[in-house]
């Protein structure tokens, strides 16, 4: 039994209340069934994806190759016990390294974007020996307690506070203010190469580079968040490839597991491993980190991503999408900006409170999109890298009478 109203109501009774109203205000059903970029309620209505799930979908849903992987391996050993070499993170390990800016040699597994922070925001601590984290305003770490204190929106920090000491926020893409603010108390600087909830933020040419210098000076490190740009969502296999800008830290998960299982990481340097684990190996651990499982779904997404030239094509596509977002929604009122890098693009609204309105009329019309946490201003669209020339010509069209009928609506009620 799935209908729309019995889920609602068991969401309503034992999910929340908020979150029930929230998606049955957004017209969402009930979602069964998935595959490549498409996605079925439990009416049969399918629906184009162009959120992706905020970045998880970069080889579609179901890959057949990351699926299988992951069967193989549930039969096989689906779980490690801990005390043997584990030999799928191993190889996880190895292949992820092998595709990591230069200098990141080593791996640490988790299960999420928060806790791939997690351990980032410790080892910064552990391998220098100072307290101070500088992250940036409007940044999107996740919400555990110390990724939230370097997530910069007050909304998602105050009912929580206080938060772990010793962070600093600065505005994006201000090298100025970074530099004044990156000291001999900073562990490191976190950001990331996009600003991804943010409201999909491109920092200026030579940010990062400017970053990585500003650290270097102080003596501090830099992490790279790229939980969400990483894999080639932004068109190069990671955001700060596109400065040739090599962190001490970086962080990844969302797509890392193929959008078949739920895996985080965190790679570091030679430097920063000695420091954190040469005296002790479980200085910071997880129970289902590196699970065979998750591990095998990593393999297998590397290897799509390579043997389906998905980074490049994520480039070749996003340029399609921006070049039809910009001739057919910008000149709208109702759009200010079109923005964003390889197939991570914002579309950035004219009005606040009309993001969700928006929404909807994108789901009546048969796409998925969703606006972003820290800008609801902005619709966020990050297909899956797979996405066709034609999906994405429908998507824009769709977006183009969305946005019609949305202003046509708020003419009526102004
Ligand atoms: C850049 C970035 N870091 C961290 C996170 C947190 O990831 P998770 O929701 O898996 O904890 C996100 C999630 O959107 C993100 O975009």
């Amino acid at each position: 039994m799935n209908s729309r109203d019995s889920v609602a109501a068991q969401y309503a009774a034992h999910v929340g209340p908020g979150m029930a109203r929230l998606l049955s205000f957004a017209g969402f059903g009930v979602e069964v069934r998935a595959e490549g970029c498409s996605v079925w309620d439990s009416e049969g209505t399918g629906y184009l994806d162009f959120l992706g799930g905020f970045g998880v979908f970069s080889l579609g849903h179901r890959h057949p190759r990351v699926l299988d992987a992951v069967r193989r391996q549930l039969e096989a050993m689906p779980l490690s016990c801990k005390t043997f070499f584990n030999p799928v993170m191993a190889e996880a390990a190895e292949r992820l390294a092998g595709v990591a800016p230069e200098g990141l040699e080593y791996v640490f597994f988790s299960n999420s974007g928060a806790e791939s922070v997690e351990a980032a925001l410790k080892f910064a601590r552990a391998a220098t020996g100072r307290p101070g984290i500088v992250a940036t305003e409007g940044g999107y770490h996740g919400k555990t307690l110390g990724a939230l204190s370097a997530t910069g929106r007050e909304k998602y920090q105050s009912a929580f506070r206080p938060l772990v000491p010793g962070f600093a926020h600065v505005p994006y893409g201000d090298l100025a203010a970074a530099r004044a603010a990156v000291g001999p108390e900073t562990a490191a600087f976190i950001v990331e190469a996009v600003q991804g909830e943010g409201g999909i933020i491109v920092p200026p040419e030579g940010y990062l580079a400017g970053l990585r210098e500003a650290c270097d000076t102080a003596g501090a490190l830099l992490i790279l968040d790229e939980v969400q740009t990483g894999l080639g969502r932004t068109g190069a296999m990671w955001g700060c490839d596109h400065e040739g800008v090599r962190p001490d830290i970086l962080t990844s998960a969302k797509a890392l597991g193929g959008g078949v299982m739920p895996i985080g990481a965190t790679l570091g340097t030679h430097a920063v491993w000695d420091r954190v684990f040469g005296e002790n190996p479980f200085l910071h651990t997880s129970t289902f980190g590196g699970n065979p499982m998750a591990c095998a779904a990593a393999v297998a997404t590397l290897e799509v991503l390579r043997d389906e030239g998905l980074v490049e094509r994520s480039a070749q596509l996003g340029a399609v999408l921006m070049d039809g977002l910009r001739s057919e929604a910008l000149p709208l009122d109702l759009v200010s900006d079109v923005r964003g890098r390889g197939l991570m693009v914002g579309v950035e609204l004219a009005m606040d409170e009309v993001g969700e309105l928006l929404v909807a009329q994108l789901l009546k019309r048969g796409v998925i999109v969703a606006y972003t946490l820290n800008n609801p201003r902005v619709i966020r669209l990050e297909p899956p890298l797979v996405v066709s020339e034609d999906q994405v010509g429908r998507a824009v069209a769709a977006l183009r009478e969305a946005v019609l009928e949305t202003q046509e609506l708020l003419a009526g009620v102004v």
